[in-house]
């Protein structure tokens, strides 16, 4: 465990935000989690868990302790035969142990490669791209109360897991920190190619019958040729949720605009492809001050350099006004205000 005075988060944010916070602790150790209760080292102050920082905006400087885990085992816990349950350290990075997952064998988060983040936020967040979500394969999560530093176990259902969306983001907000997630994986694999644009990559190199790691190979490529690599350009990838709608709004809205991108739900509502409305209120690729629409993918927003979480704010609001005044629909923001 590391206990950090006064820390500097601009590498801890993939957005590149200057802010600081008056602390953070850091969790390298699975008993480090114990520790951290037992020592009473989170006192009466604001707390915040702070992943790889791929999905959060520091709006000013934070006025309390981030922990931040790190810790990164990854242990082989119950072999079904035909499937195995892996318990994975909340701090390991989710791309590595997807990776690591195809070396092994172990099937099913193969679509979820390339995505920044770590194992225990792709619970939080319910991560998801081309077809998969984190959901699929997580069978339970472990975390402690912050409040009472009680370890409790959540099956995959006490999780509530929606569209980006999980009991830890919702009801449970701010109140646990997960240690570790348990992913029941496949021996063997089914490729998962219900996302369009994936199975015509796919097809496009001749691929009919692809192994995972061509699969994943393929998602890490569209990934790279269409969102910004955090370690060049300050991004938190998709910005905004795509937003949910109505059947009746749906239709409505397709009379008005013919080219509307939009997915059906299983429920009968529609989700709308964001980066379309933005790209078509004109957005895509202008900037205010030092944040800019990126031009490849108008669900992103970049730092040009140096920009403020309050200048990122801005444009958002900008955005969203605008989305609305055309559309009637209300962007939410994918992305963690923190402050
Ligand atoms: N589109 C535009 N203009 C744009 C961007 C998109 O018209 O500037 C339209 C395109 O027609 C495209 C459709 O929107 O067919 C959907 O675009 P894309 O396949 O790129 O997916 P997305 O809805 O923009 C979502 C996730 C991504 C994930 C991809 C692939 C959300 C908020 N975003 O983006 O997740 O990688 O699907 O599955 O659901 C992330 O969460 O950070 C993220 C990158």
């Amino acid at each position: 465990m590391q206990i950090i005075r006064s820390t500097d988060l601009r590498g801890f944010n993939t957005f590149g935000i200057n802010a600081h916070a008056d602390g953070m602790i850091i969790l390298e150790e699975n008993t480090d989690y114990q520790e951290l209760f037992r020592r009473h080292l989170l006192g009466q102050e604001p707390h915040f868990v702070l992943g790889q920082g791929s999905n959060v905006l520091f709006i000013d400087d934070y006025p309390g302790t981030i922990i931040h885990p790190t810790n990164h085992s990854i242990q082989l816990v119950e072999d079904r035969g035909d499937s195995v349950v892996v318990a994975v350290g909340a701090g390991h990075s989710m791309n590595d142990f997807v990776w690591y997952c195809i070396e092994q064998g172990w099937h099913g988060l193969e679509n979820l490669v390339a995505i920044p983040g770590t194992v225990g936020a792709s619970a939080v967040q319910n991560v998801g791209a081309y077809g998969t979500e984190a959901k699929d394969c997580i069978l339970r999560v472990s975390a402690y109360d912050l409040t009472t530093g009680q370890e409790r176990l959540f099956e995959s259902a006490e999780c509530a897991f929606g569209y980006r969306q999980s009991v830890f983001k919702q009801q449970l907000q701010g109140r646990y920190l997960i240690s570790h997630v348990y992913y029941l994986l496949q021996r063997h694999y089914t490729p998962v190619l219900e996302y369009k644009a994936l199975a015509q990559a796919l097809a496009a190199e001749s691929l009919t019958h692809p192994t995972a790691h061509q699969v994943a190979t393929v998602v890490a490529d569209m990934r790279r040729a269409k969102l910004p690599d955090p370690a060049e350009i300050g991004s938190a990838g998709s910005f905004f949720k795509n937003p949910v709608v109505t059947a009746s709004q749906y239709y409505d809205l397709l009379d008005r605009f013919p080219n509307l991108v939009a997915f059906p739900l299983d429920d009968g509502r529609f989700k709308l492809a964001a980066g379309w409305l933005i790209e078509h209120v004109g957005w895509k690729g202008r900037s205010i001050g030092r944040v800019a629409v990126y031009p490849k993918q108008a669900l992103v927003l970049v730092n040009q350099g140096g920009c403020t979480g309050r200048e990122v704010v801005t444009l958002a609001n900008a955005i969203i006004a605008d989305v609305e005044d055309k559309y009637g629909v209300t962007l939410e923001p994918e992305v963690i205000y923190v402050q």
